[in-house]
């Protein structure tokens, strides 16, 4: 991190601290924890990281090194800043704190990482955390880790518009490196489970970027909160898609559109999978965790419509293959990664071959990651 120091003291001059946080990968349990549900990331070694020092007054200056771009903002005046779309994290992330009551100063702030782009592995999420971690420490806020991560999450929702859960932020800040982090994104409890060091979680990016800030992600939670609202007529104790169970929903099948049923039956569903991958891991059960990963996929892609062909081809490009026990897309979808359960010893052989599947359906050339 030398380099981001070096030009932060150029830049800016003071003595920065650094902060970091890492970026995720999903390994089941998709588009459930803004339903109050399961999820089960654990982060991966690659960071956003960010040097700050404080100022007297209540200017904000950001640089993102990796872009070469500067921005300039006033904290009693922060708003959305269309020319540098990278800077709303950090502008976001200052504007939940103060809205919550948090007494901030002016600051300049350096960013840099190495978490890939709109890849569906959280490079934003890792930013809100690093970004959260700096101004905590630099204010003395004295805020807890679960505070933290609903403090990014904030920014998403009511800063950039998109309507997400609690899974990144929570993962970024309390994940550890070499564990699966259970979360139950309605109370908050968590808990660390280590991976089967035989196998490793190999990522693969189909080089599609994912563009959540469109509007299908909104889309699939206003349609989630529509089977809520019906299904909650008939059992008023259901509050989200946590709460139904496949009884209640084959009950009121008929009562919902053909689009939010489907939708309904893959939160259901996934869920009860990411408790059934919780026990196979404990039990270590790791052919019958991979064969949850491609349930998961299947219900992704034709449930809750979230996949794309590339995303699809990856995945089918696993099948019959040596090593491999489970693959499926990770994140939000509609583009980004999929997320493979490879032996050890096939890793390598597992990377070529599917490559060369994926180069010759899509004439796209993935790139591999290993966590
Ligand atoms: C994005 C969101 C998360 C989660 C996933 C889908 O990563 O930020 O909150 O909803 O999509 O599981």
């Amino acid at each position: 991190m030398l380099a981001l120091v070096e030009r932060h003291i150029k830049s800016y001059g003071g003595e920065p601290r650094v902060f970091k946080a890492p970026g995720r990968v999903n390994l089941i349990g998709e588009h459930t924890d803004y339903n109050d549900g399961y999820v089960l990331p654990t982060p991966i070694d690659s960071f956003l990281w960010v040097t700050i020092s404080p100022r007297e007054d209540d200017t904000v200056r950001l640089q993102a090194m990796d872009f070469d771009e500067w921005a300039k903002h006033k904290l009693s005046s922060i708003s959305y800043d269309k020319e540098h779309l990278w800077a709303n994290y950090v502008l976001g992330v200052a504007h939940s704190l103060m809205r919550r009551g948090y007494l901030l100063r002016g600051f300049d702030l350096s960013i840099h990482g190495d978490v890939p782009l709109e890849a569906g592995l959280s490079s934003s999420a890792a930013l809100e955390t690093a970004v959260v971690r700096a101004l905590n420490e630099t204010f003395s806020l004295d805020i807890d880790p679960v505070e933290m991560a609903y403090i990014g999450k904030q920014c998403e929702n009511e800063f950039l518009g998109v309507q997400s859960g609690i899974m990144d932020q929570f993962v970024s800040g309390m994940g550890e490196y070499g564990k699966a982090l259970f979360i139950d994104c309605r109370t908050n409890e968590h808990s660390l489970h280590s991976l089967d060091p035989d196998y490793t979680l190999v990522i693969l990016n189909t080089m599609v970027s994912r563009e959540v800030a469109g509007s299908d992600y909104n889309v699939r939670k206003s349609q989630c909160d529509e089977a809520v609202r019906i299904i909650s007529k008939e059992h008023p104790e259901v509050k989200a898609l946590r709460d139904v169970d496949e009884e209640m929903l084959v009950g009121s099948w008929g009562k919902l559109s053909d689009v939010v049923a489907r939708r309904a039956r893959h939160v259901v569903t996934e869920n009860g999978r990411v408790l059934d991958a919780l026990k196979m891991l404990s039990e270590g059960d790791m052919h019958g965790f991979g064969g949850l990963m491609y349930d998961s996929h299947d219900s992704l892609r034709h449930d809750y419509e979230v996949s794309c062909m590339e995303l699809d081809v990856l995945v089918d490009s696993t099948l019959y293959l040596n090593g491999v026990l489970g693959a499926r897309m990770t994140g939000a979808g509609f583009g980004g990664c999929t997320v493979n359960l490879v032996e050890k010893d096939y890793v390598d052989e597992f990377i070529e071959l599917v490559s060369k599947r994926y180069f010759t359906s899509t004439e796209k050339r993935l790139e591999a990651y290993l966590v």
